[in-house]
């Protein structure tokens, strides 16, 4: 969702724009442009599409000299995507120029207010209040122009401006919305993400909410909403470049898929200690453990799903109650907090618009939260009472995988310590549980390892218009993040169904040739998902099963199997999701799509 990036030093900044827009690419736009102070103006170039046109357009950045400039992909939400809805933003006399990413929530009254003052506005954004609301402001003190702007405000932002008067100096604010700021020998940097800037310095400040920045080619200067300096410590980056590059895969989401048995080694493997969970950065006591009355797990999207998967879990091992929900819904339901409640939120990017503000009403009424989040210093991470990091490395494709195994492989740890601290299950069933989850890395490089059967699957089903997704429990966690995955990228109609409740409706819309992906990987409810095979078999459908191995006699039933290794029954999402997730990537190469970044969609979802 929009990128930011920001460069003042002693290179030409254009090149250096466009290059960091590439690496944010993944955040999902629809347009891109940057501005650029060329010595004597600002000028600008801004398109809709890809940052290719844009590149092509400028020549690499080539035809717009400067040393200092902001740059922005959008994806729109006020206003479709167009070359003038694209941002940056000018205002009339072309003297203050601005890059955003969030919502201005009241701007259609402040646009009234702007347009009775005689702004006239351009384009259809909610961002072009600010760049005029800034030039009311505007009395030649940039931050003191940026802080009333930031009070008039309501909504979400990360803010590039510059301003032509101040020719030396880019700045910065935001809300809500991510923002760093980067400091190399060549100059400062400001971006939405690491990896734009990584090339450039490892040395990163944080922005926390209603900061302001100014950056000139040597100093960085933090001031907060009052405008009174601030003193932040930069944090070091330990991770590489390398790390969000393709490496020689075609797509990022293949390179992801196969780092999933170290991302769910690295997750696991610092928390098993001599037999034992040990989860310090829980913060909890024994004792509060034990006295946990009810969790209740908030997410979105696939970390949704793993919370789903969470919940049977934890209810199972650890006999808690568990809630699971929808971060936007959970934020506007008026849920009951009950004494001893843990509320868990689950966040690849720590930066979901909904999943934070759940993580603050649910704060806000005294409940402790603990995140289980992958970006370090992220919003949801600095802001939960604790947190507990997936460490999956940076996640840079749309649609999730390395990122979500390595939640499950965090929730599978927290069940386990609940589990054994409350007593809920024996020291046997405890130590079969740990074999079991140190298993899982290998067994998911056992599973890559069909990527061709899954691939000539994949391109059988091409051309299909709808597919189903079904399972009992645990398997249908997995059924409702298989489907997701499917219908992100390969913009075939999906649905994930509990096998059960098929028969309430959607089984009509089975008919002769309808691919049902069932899930069986559940021992306990085997025979009953068996059942429900038959049931849309009965109406035509073809379909694949995925269970555990041992069950050849399905091959009866089903018309094609992909067995996963045997595991216990709590883990076996780790391991059928596999399959499911190679077959979404092959169904949309088959396609001829763009696997990264479909269309609509963003990685990083920091709007409501
Ligand atoms: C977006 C992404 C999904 C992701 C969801 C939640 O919709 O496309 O892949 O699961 O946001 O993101 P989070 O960063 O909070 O895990």
């Amino acid at each position: 969702m929009c990128g930011i990036v920001g460069y003042i030093g002693d290179k030409q900044a254009a090149p250096i724009l466009l290059d960091g827009l590439s690496k944010l690419e993944y955040r999902g736009y629809d347009s891109a442009g940057i501005a650029v102070f060329d010595g004597s103006r600002i000028i600008m170039e801004k398109v809709m599409g890809r940052l290719k046109v844009l590149d092509e357009l400028t020549e690499g950045g080539k035809t717009m000299p400067g040393i200092s400039g902001i740059g922005h992909t959008r994806w729109a939400t006020h206003g479709s995507p167009s070359d003038t809805n694209a941002h940056p933003h000018f205002n009339k006399e072309h003297s203050i120029v601005v890059v955003h990413n969030g919502i201005i929530e009241n701007y259609s009254k402040l646009k009234k207010k702007l347009e009775r003052k005689g702004y006239e506005f351009v384009s259809e954004t909610d961002t072009e209040v600010l760049v005029h609301l800034l030039t009311e402001y505007y009395d030649g003190n940039p931050v003191a122009a940026i802080e009333k702007v930031m009070r008039r405000v309501e909504g979400s932002y990360a803010l590039g401006i510059m301003f032509k008067d101040h020719p030396h100096h880019i700045y910065a604010a935001r809300k809500d919305s991510p923002l760093i700021v980067g400091q190399s020998s060549m100059g400062n940097l400001i971006a939405s993400d690491v990896p734009a800037i990584l090339k450039y310095t490892r040395s990163v400040y944080y922005m926390e909410n209603e900061e302001i920045v100014c950056l000139s080619k040597e100093n960085i200067r933090f001031y907060n909403i009052d405008g009174e300096a601030l003193v932040k410590e930069p944090v070091t980056i330990d991770w590489d470049i390398d790390a969000a590059e393709k490496g020689g895969y075609e797509h990022f989401m293949l390179k992801e898929i196969y780092e999933q048995p170290k991302a769910v080694r690295d997750t696991i493997s610092p928390r098993l200690k001599n037999g034992e969970v040990v989860i310090e950065e829980l913060g909890m006591t024994d004792e509060e453990i034990r006295h946990t009355r009810k969790i209740i797990i908030i997410a979105c999207g696939s970390a949704y799903h793993a919370g789903v998967t969470g919940k049977y879990i934890l209810e199972g091992m650890a006999r808690i109650p568990v809630e699971v929900d929808l971060a936007s819904e959970f934020r506007y339901r008026n849920p009951i907090y009950e004494e001893g409640t843990l509320a868990i939120i689950i966040s690849q990017s720590g930066e979901t618009a909904d999943s934070l503000a759940a993580l603050r009403e649910a704060r806000n009424h005294g409940v402790r939260v603990l995140g289980i989040v992958n970006v370090v210093g992220s919003s949801i991470a600095r802001e939960a009472d604790n947190v507990m990091y997936t460490w999956a490395g940076p996640e840079i494709s749309v649609a999730t995988t390395k990122a979500y195994s390595a939640q499950l492989a965090a929730l599978y740890l927290l069940a386990m310590k609940f589990a054994k601290v409350r007593e809920t299950i024996t020291q046997e069933e405890f130590a079969e549980l740990q074999k079991d989850l140190e298993k899982i890395p290998e067994q998911i490089e056992q599973l890559l390892g069909m990527k061709e059967k899954i691939q000539r699957f994949a391109n059988r089903y091409l051309a299909a218009d709808h597919m189903f997704f079904i399972g009992r429990g645990i398997d249908y966690a997995i059924s409702l993040e298989g489907s997701l995955k499917l219908k992100e990228i390969s913009y075939i109609h999906s649905e994930a169904y509990a096998a059960g409740e098929l028969k309430h409706g959607t089984i009509s819309l089975v008919e002769e040739g309808t691919l049902v992906v069932a899930l069986a990987t559940q021992e306990k409810v085997y025979s009953k998902t068996i059942s429900n095979i038959v049931e849309v078999k009965t109406r035509g459908a073809f379909v694949m099963a995925v269970t555990n191995e041992g069950h050849e006699e399905i091959e009866k039933t089903a018309d094609y199997v992909i067995y996963i290794p045997k595991t216990n029954a709590y883990f076996a999402n780790s391991l059928a999701i596999i399959p499911l997730q190679l077959f979404a990537y092959y169904v949309s190469l088959g396609r001829g799509l763009d696997v990264d970044k479909p269309r609509n969609l963003a990685k990083s979802v920091t709007v409501e």
